[in-house]
């Protein structure tokens, strides 16, 4: 039922945040308050509702612990986190994606070349490339902080009975050239986690949990603007209904089949391997 009452209570509580000292802090909670009392206008939640829309967001909460972040796979698959990600960075250089809730350790320093695989998955495979400036000049020492899942979809952090910490992490620094490689195993789809509310969610709108196979990165250097990404497998399934939309047509990249006894001895792996070469391109900050 609309009543005068409810026609007026918008503005009041917009109102009501007049005094807010801090002017975006204003901006964002009117903004909220506005958007919000539309969506209850269109949709007129029932009170049970309402009370299950309360339940969930609970229930979201109560699931966050030291090692599960469900409000960041909340946001990830309502599309928020792409959003966001995506107003916040730039058109040029390498495209930026979701973080996810799976950088929550620090990655493990290693030198180049090292195999950030320690447990031997299915097919080895190495990453190279370079870190360069958005003008192409190479980014000598720029950083380059890597984590991906094991061949069966999980995180270390998610197995911590099962898996090494540090397992499928790497924190490299680039050589005088801003050049970088290392070894791992090529990552496999996997699902987001779906023992919790965000599962139900997805159960109750028939979508599936899977993402593409990926390696995530966020590559930094002196005077650049960082990135986060993720380089994704070309070929892998569910490239096309990514579960947190997070594909970027510029990051999928081939994992070439590479048959080259003399290069697989340089990098200390197996022949054939697979080999994933692309750059990461950084933009300077603006002075
Ligand atoms: C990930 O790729 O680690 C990830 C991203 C968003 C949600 C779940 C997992
Ligand atoms: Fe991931």
């Amino acid at each position: 039922m609309t009543t005068e009452f409810t026609t007026h209570l918008t503005e009041a509580v917009v109102d009501s945040l007049k005094d807010t000292a801090d002017p975006r802090l204003r901006e964002l909670l009117a903004a909220l308050t506005r958007h919000l009392h539309a969506f209850v206008r269109e949709t007129e939640p029932t009170m049970e509702e309402w009370e299950q829309a309360i339940g969930f967001l609970t229930a979201t909460g109560q699931t966050c612990t030291d090692t599960r972040q469900e409000f960041v796979l909340l946001s990830d698959v309502l599309g928020v986190s792409m959003l966001v990600e995506t107003i916040n960075s730039s058109e040029h250089g390498t495209e930026s994606t979701v973080l996810g809730p799976f950088h929550m350790t620090e990655s493990p320093v290693r030198e180049l070349g090292a195999d950030i695989d320690l447990v031997g998955g299915d097919e080895p495979c190495v990453v190279s490339g370079r870190v360069l400036s958005r003008d192409g000049t190479p980014l000598p020492g720029a950083v380059l902080d890597v984590w991906q899942a094991n061949d069966q979809g999980f995180y270390d952090v998610q197995q911590p009975e099962v898996q090494p910490a540090g397992n499928g992490r790497g924190l490299f620094t680039a050589d005088t050239e801003g050049r970088f490689w290392f070894r791992t195993c090529v990552p496999s789809p996997y699902p987001i986690p779906t023992d919790g509310p965000v599962g139900d969610l997805l159960r109750a709108t028939g979508r599936h949990p899977y993402r593409p196979a990926h390696i995530h990165f966020i590559a930094s250097a002196a005077g650049h603007t960082p990135v986060t990404t993720h380089i994704f497998v070309a070929g892998s399934d569910h490239l096309d209904s990514d579960a947190v939309f997070a594909v970027k047509e510029s990051l999928v990249q081939d994992f070439t089949e590479t048959d080259d006894p003399s290069l697989a001895r340089e990098f200390g792996v197996p022949n054939p391997f697979r080999h994933a070469r692309f750059d990461l391109v950084l933009n300077p900050v603006q002075s």
